[in-house]
């Protein structure tokens, strides 16, 4: 039966993760998977998570299904972690997913139900997985300008002139705060105006949230989604805890939808019911993780501290890599690098560059330049910097 199957192409992050892992050298640096890292290179359950596990542990007296949304706790707790009350309960429907990615999925099958083919619109630079989510929806993925590269921020007017194509019915797929490979994230100014924008040519925004709390803090990191929820009548979500719980392995998502009232149920309807046609229940594990912490004051507290110290080692790398590059290549070029957010940048090489980088230096990198600043060691930023730049003046 199999025997025509034609050979599957390896996703090249999961491949980059291969090569690493099987890279014999001792001082290899991986700065390719979106993972975070400690300053000793680890990626540790986070206490607070410790400290839920143990109480479920203790308390939980049955492992029986649940209902095809998940765990109503966990759905209630992150409805007010993503949206703060931005929009009334009862424009809110949602299911757990085995993590965002599945959200992903689940957001573009229920797009797909009523408007199969239409089109997605992606930002020119975007996470590999996006366009063969959305293809395998039945959906047409379409870039949109987001990176201007020379400055290392964002292409404003390319963003919104493309957007401004869009059509009523279409999707618009936004990175949440430090989601976007480039680094570069919206300004709360940027929100308000892709709102308006949305909102002209009634196109539906689908944010897809993996690292709220990375950026400026848990509520500032969510103003933009929010703003387009209190907006707009429709808003697609896809979130993500792999990161900010640090629930990688435990597949910890919800996709939601934001609608009017009246639409509600049959959105919750819809979407269990996807859920039914694929994975059926989603794990409970990790999102009762999640309902613990954020139900408890304690954990809470604890939590958003161990996820504050992520978010500051990052920013010490980011500028240690920075100062590096300036040292190293004696110009500003890269200096963006300190001022972005969240764990990735995107470094101006070339593929060759990337490919050099990782055979004669044992540095990993995705192949478009982009860089995971939670695996830099900072006492390691002068060897980085010293093989971008020599990789750079040998093209
Ligand atoms: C496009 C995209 N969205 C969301 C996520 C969130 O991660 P996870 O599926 O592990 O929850 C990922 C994973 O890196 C991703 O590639």
């Amino acid at each position: 039966m199999f025997e025509t199957l034609p050979a599957p192409k390896m996703d090249g992050i999961i491949a980059l993760m291969q090569a690493y892992a099987e890279d014999p050298r001792a001082d290899k640096i991986d700065l390719g998977v979106g993972v975070y890292r400690d300053a000793q290179g680890r990626t540790p359950v986070m206490r607070a998570v410790k400290a839920a596990e143990a109480r479920i542990l203790a308390e939980q007296d049955s492992k029986s299904y649940l209902s095809l949304a998940g765990d109503a706790a966990f759905l209630n707790a992150m409805e007010g972690l993503l949206l703060g009350g931005a929009v009334p309960s009862a424009r809110v429907a949602a299911v757990g997913t085995p993590g965002g990615t599945s959200a992903v999925r689940q957001i573009c099958d229920l797009v797909a139900k009523v408007r199969p083919g239409t089109t997605v619109w992606v930002s020119a630079q975007t996470w590999p997985n996006h366009g063969p989510l959305i293809a395998a929806a039945g959906l047409q993925a379409r870039p949109y300008r987001y990176l201007d590269a020379d400055a290392g921020a964002l292409d404003r007017d390319g963003m919104f002139a493309d957007l401004g194509a869009a059509q009523p019915g279409e999707v618009v797929l936004l990175h949440g705060c430090c989601h976007n490979p480039t680094g570069v994230d919206l300004s709360p100014q940027d929100w308000a105006e892709v709102a308006a924008l949305l909102e002209s040519t009634g196109a539906t925004p689908f944010v897809d949230m993996a690292y709220q709390g990375f950026g400026e803090g848990l509520d500032a990191d969510a103003g933009g989604l929010r703003h387009l929820a209190a907006r707009l009548p429709e808003v697609l979500i896809a979130a993500s805890c792999s990161k900010n719980f640090g629930l990688y392995r435990d597949r910890v998502g919800i996709a939601m939808a934001v609608v009017p009232e009246n639409n509600r149920a049959s959105l919750a309807t819809s979407l269990a019911g996807l859920s039914r046609q694929s994975f059926a229940f989603p794990p409970d594990h990790g999102g009762r993780v999640v309902s613990t912490i954020l139900g408890d004051p304690l954990l809470r507290a604890q939590w958003q501290e161990e996820l504050d110290e992520m978010r500051s080692r990052v920013q010490t790398n980011r500028r240690a890599l920075a100062d590096a590059l300036r040292a190293a290549t004696g110009s500003d070029r890269m200096g963006s690098v300190a001022a972005q957010q969240g764990m990735f940048s995107i470094l101006p090489l070339s593929e060759a560059q990337v490919t050099q980088l990782r055979e004669e230096h044992g540095i990993y990198m995705l192949w478009d330049g982009r860089v995971n600043m939670a695996g830099l060691d900072p006492s390691r930023a002068g060897d980085v910097a010293r093989a971008v730049a020599q990789v750079m003046r040998s093209a």
